[in-house]
């Protein structure tokens, strides 16, 4: 049985990584999906591998409120309208000592990360209660988001405030029937961790690559997790299975994290 049948999902970040992994699981349940990116061509170029006529590639920035409202217009004339489910997926990374953050750094962080999430969230709630849909949101948080880490003070700031929006949006948009909940990732290999490991090389002297490797060896399953690890929680948190799951934040990671 396809769990996401006759559902139209808007997923940000979705040209490439975890959110494309995302699109082609939602797809495989039988669902829509609007494969929304600041990176319009390669949002083109996946919306043509994974969908068909069932994926519609948007340019969307996160950060720009008429993009947001725009790229809903978008799914409205193309007909993946209603939206049932959002994945609040884009999000930048960053890594510098405290002594080196610049302000235009933290700012780009945070326009992305928490502002894009909270307005996102908004305008695709607002659609969701005037179309009176009974939606699915789910927030991209992280492990840096549960502690902080001495290079890493921006983006674990960003990725905490997206936990605490969570549990705050969750709380009120219950009441329009809306979950809202989110997942948080460990190490996931792929392009985000590629640019990752470069910061620690950086940083911390290493070669290029030993920082993954060593992350990868401190997982307690053994290994980097793949974006295909994170799906089945994105189902789950979709699908009816999770109607009375509200404002949590689940670890995917391998079992780095316990909380
Ligand atoms: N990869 C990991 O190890 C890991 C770990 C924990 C959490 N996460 C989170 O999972 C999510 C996906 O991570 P990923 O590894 O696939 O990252 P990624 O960098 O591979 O993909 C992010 C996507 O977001 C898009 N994007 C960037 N700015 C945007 C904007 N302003 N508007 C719209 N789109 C924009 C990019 O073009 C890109 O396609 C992110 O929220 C990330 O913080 C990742």
């Amino acid at each position: 049985m396809m769990r996401l049948a006759g559902k139209t999902a808007l997923i940000t970040g979705a040209a490439r990584g975890i959110g494309r992994a995302f699109a082609a699981a939602y797809l495989a349940e039988g669902a829509r999906v609007i494969i929304a990116d600041i990176d319009e061509r390669r949002a083109s170029e996946t919306a043509l591998a994974l969908g068909g006529d069932n994926a519609l590639a948007i340019g969307m920035d996160v950060t720009d409120l008429h993009s947001i409202d725009n790229a809903i217009r978008l799914a409205e004339k193309h007909g993946f309208a209603p939206i049932d489910i959002l994945i609040n997926n884009a999000a930048l990374f960053t890594a510098a000592p405290i002594v080196e953050i610049a302000p235009q750094d933290y700012a780009r962080i945070f326009d992305v990360n928490v502002k894009g999430t909270l307005f996102t969230m908004q305008a695709v709630a607002r659609h969701m209660i005037a179309h009176g849909i009974r939606g699915k949101i789910i927030n991209m948080a992280s492990q840096a988001g549960r502690r902080g880490e001495p290079l890493v003070a921006v983006y674990c700031a960003s990725k905490a405030a997206v936990i605490s929006l969570t549990q705050s949006a969750g709380l009120n948009l219950i009441s329009h029937g809306i979950n809202v909940n989110a997942i948080s990732p460990g190490v996931v290999d792929g392009e985000h961790w590629d640019g990752v490991d470069a910061f620690f090389a950086k940083y911390e002297a290493k070669a290029p690559g030993q920082k993954k490797a060593e992350v990868g060896a401190a997982v307690p399953f053994g290994r980097m997790g793949t974006a295909d690890d994170l799906t089945g929680m994105a189902i789950f948190l979709a699908s009816t299975e999770s109607d009375y799951v509200v404002s949590q934040t689940y670890n995917v990671d391998g079992g780095q994290w316990m909380s």
